[in-house]
């Protein structure tokens, strides 16, 4: 038990309005109205996580983050399989904790079905299923990317349908068109690398561990964004392609190193800087042209390349530039985390939208 405290890094967020000493009578109020209490539970990747929302208002986060796969460059499907297995019940039992309730309060239990790993799905979806049955509480499915998008009906301000969400991670790179909580379009995706998968392969050619996302942002704030430059894929309509810029990366790396072994070192700060400024900018032009079109002014962000500086200022810029609103996640709301996973869950529940002891997860999974 006690290694497996030390292998859990919480970062437990209860939200201002719901200060520790309050939450208590928050919640007797919430049972007296009847108003509903959401488990949700988020084991997708590489993040075991578990929140607790009462009608809406998110009570604990709880995330812990998997050190194992640093080493590795990547994340090890199998490896994290395992993690997630050792973590579960410390991360609930700490979200029911944080959250000041009693396992019996809880309504319904809301999971990420996928789309993910098999193996870091089936520990949280079998996990689900398990207390659902033992507290005898309905269970909710969850569409990981719809939660990502879902996340920003968490906190205020909230945007109005129909908005436009650009969704940015490890595995996906979006333009979602949301015209409701569970009425989504996308409307632009990647036909090859995801957004955070070129950050991530540019970061390892760097000798960065992973996920090198955070530390390109990192290294991007002290460099010239302008000290090299990278090309800009011309693909019609709002899709994306991150393979070509990914191979320039690696290609003007190795050419470089060859003329000067210390390339990388002397100068990472100008290289983050200027793959960061291309990333955004590609995905920003694309995110103005999908709105433009669409006649939308509200844009968002979600997922975790959401988190990245640069990004969350382009998009203030380029919201102000045109007088649209931006819209973007707390930090923790950003990368996985299962306070998305709960609010999702409850306005399914709101919906009635329950699924039975017979489902399992989805690697793929469709909106
Ligand atoms: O949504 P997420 O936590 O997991 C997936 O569903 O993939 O996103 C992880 C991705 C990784 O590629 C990571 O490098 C990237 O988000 N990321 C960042 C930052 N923080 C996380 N990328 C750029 N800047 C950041 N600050
Ligand atoms: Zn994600």
């Amino acid at each position: 038990m006690l290694k497996q405290a030390k292998n859990l890094k919480f970062f437990v967020c209860l939200i201002e309005r719901v200060g520790r000493k309050s939450t208590h009578s928050l919640l007797h109020s919430f049972k007296l109205h009847n108003m509903p209490v959401i488990l949700g539970i988020e084991s997708s990747c590489d993040e075991t996580s578990a929140a607790v929302c009462a009608d809406g208002v998110m009570l604990s986060n709880v995330i812990a983050n998997q050190t194992i796969h640093e080493a590795y460059g990547g994340v090890v499907p199998e490896l994290a399989s395992r993690v997630h297995q050792q973590n579960i019940i410390p991360a609930v039992n700490q979200a029911i904790l944080n959250a000041k309730i009693n396992k019996n309060d809880i309504d319904a239990i809301a999971f990420t079905r996928g789309p993910g790993l098999l193996g870091s799905l089936l520990v949280g979806v079998s996990f689900a299923k398990s207390f659902a049955l033992a507290l005898g509480k309905p269970l909710i499915e969850v569409n990981h990317m719809q939660a990502h998008v879902l996340a920003h009906f968490i906190d205020e301000p909230k945007p109005q349908f129909p908005f436009l969400c650009l969704t940015v991670s490890g595995g996906h790179t979006q333009i979602v068109l949301v015209k409701d909580y569970f009425d989504m379009e996308i409307i632009g995706q990647t036909n090859d690398d995801a957004a955070g998968e070129a950050l991530d392969k540019t970061s390892k050619v760097l000798g960065l561990p992973y996920p090198g996302g955070p530390l390109i942002d990192k290294y991007a704030r002290q460099g010239n964004r302008n000290a090299y430059q990278f090309p800009e894929p011309q693909i019609p309509g709002f899709d994306f392609s991150f393979s070509g810029l990914k191979t320039a990366i690696m290609y003007f790396i190795r050419d470089n190193v060859a003329i000067n072994p210390n390339f990388t070192q002397e100068h990472i700060a100008d290289i983050c800087a200027s793959v960061e400024y291309r990333v955004v900018t590609i995905l920003l032009n694309k995110l103005k042209k999908a709105a433009i079109a669409h006649g939308i002014k509200d844009i968002a962000l979600a997922g975790g390349v959401s988190a990245n500086t640069g990004l969350r200022q382009g998009i203030q810029e380029l919201a102000a530039q045109h007088g649209w609103n931006a819209f973007i996640p707390r930090f923790e709301y950003c990368t996985d985390n299962a306070a998305m996973i709960a609010i999702a869950g409850y306005h399914k529940y709101l919906q009635g939208d329950f699924v039975g002891q017979d489902v399992a997860p989805l690697a793929r999974m469709p909106f």
